[in-house]
């Protein structure tokens, strides 16, 4: 079969934005690489379409980058698109953020997505592809107890549209999404809010935790 399209997308677990796109983008008759750090986490609804392949790819762990780079090759078709969809959120009033909570949520959110572009680069440039990447509207507006994740998707907004500039050159085409609310899992992925006992924002904890299941905010306030 020729396919129109050999893209990947991380964090394709259900209910999430990655799946969506991918389930979308395989009923056009494109080669989906649907990637997921746990593959039990795809939904059947896409894993059963034949033009689907999955590959288990943690962004955070090099040794599953350097594998997954390795089976999309195995398999032969090259790659065009890459969407870098993966990503984590983290509410907390910024004096009480957990700096190793901070530092995974960066992990994924801006380390995971250089580290899986750089990987993925050499694939992309022998077809001049693409490169997508997520990020929020979060990280061009401040909004109170998420600093951590919006500064994360500055941080990323400012590395892709850097790359877009880089890559330009050498024939690698980059988009940056700057994505709105979407009703997902992700507020209920999240780390659940516990405030220590000398937060001085304990009179706004109920306000604080429905922030970060997406019960207060996100309709009308982009996270
Ligand atoms: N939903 C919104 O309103 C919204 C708004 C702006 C931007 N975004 C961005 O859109 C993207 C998708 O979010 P979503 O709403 O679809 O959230 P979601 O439903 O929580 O999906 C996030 C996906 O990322 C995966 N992921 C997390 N850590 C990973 C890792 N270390 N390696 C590989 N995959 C990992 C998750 O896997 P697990 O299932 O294993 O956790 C899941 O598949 C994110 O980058 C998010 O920041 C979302």
């Amino acid at each position: 079969m020729l396919f129109n399209k050999r893209i990947l997308i991380t964090g394709c677990s259900a209910n999430g934005i990655g799946a969506a796109i991918a389930l979308a983008l395989a009923r056009k008759g494109h080669h989906i690489f649907a990637t997921a750090r746990k593959l039990s986490k795809i939904p059947v609804s896409l894993s059963s379409i034949s033009n689907v392949t999955l590959v288990q790819l943690d962004v955070t762990s090099p040794k599953s980058i350097t594998e997954a780079v390795r089976v999309v090759e195995d398999y032969g078709v090259g790659l065009d698109i890459l969407i870098n969809n993966a990503g984590i959120g983290y509410t907390m009033p910024l004096l009480d953020v957990d700096i190793e909570t901070a530092q995974r949520t960066y992990d994924t959110n801006v380390w995971g997505v250089l580290r899986v572009t750089q990987a993925f680069a050499p694939l992309l440039l022998r077809n001049k592809g693409k490169i997508v990447t997520l990020s929020s509207v979060g990280g061009v507006t401040n909004t109170p107890w998420i600093g951590i994740y919006t500064s994360s998707k500055s941080a990323i907004t400012m590395i892709s549209e850097t790359l877009r500039l880089e890559l330009a050159p050498i024939g690698i085409n980059v988009l940056t999404v700057m994505v709105g609310t979407v009703t997902t899992s992700f507020h209920y992925n999240e780390p659940e809010v516990l405030l220590p006992n000398s937060s001085h924002f304990l009179g706004a904890r109920d306000t604080i935790a429905q922030r970060a299941t997406g019960q207060v905010g996100p309709k009308g306030c982009p996270v």
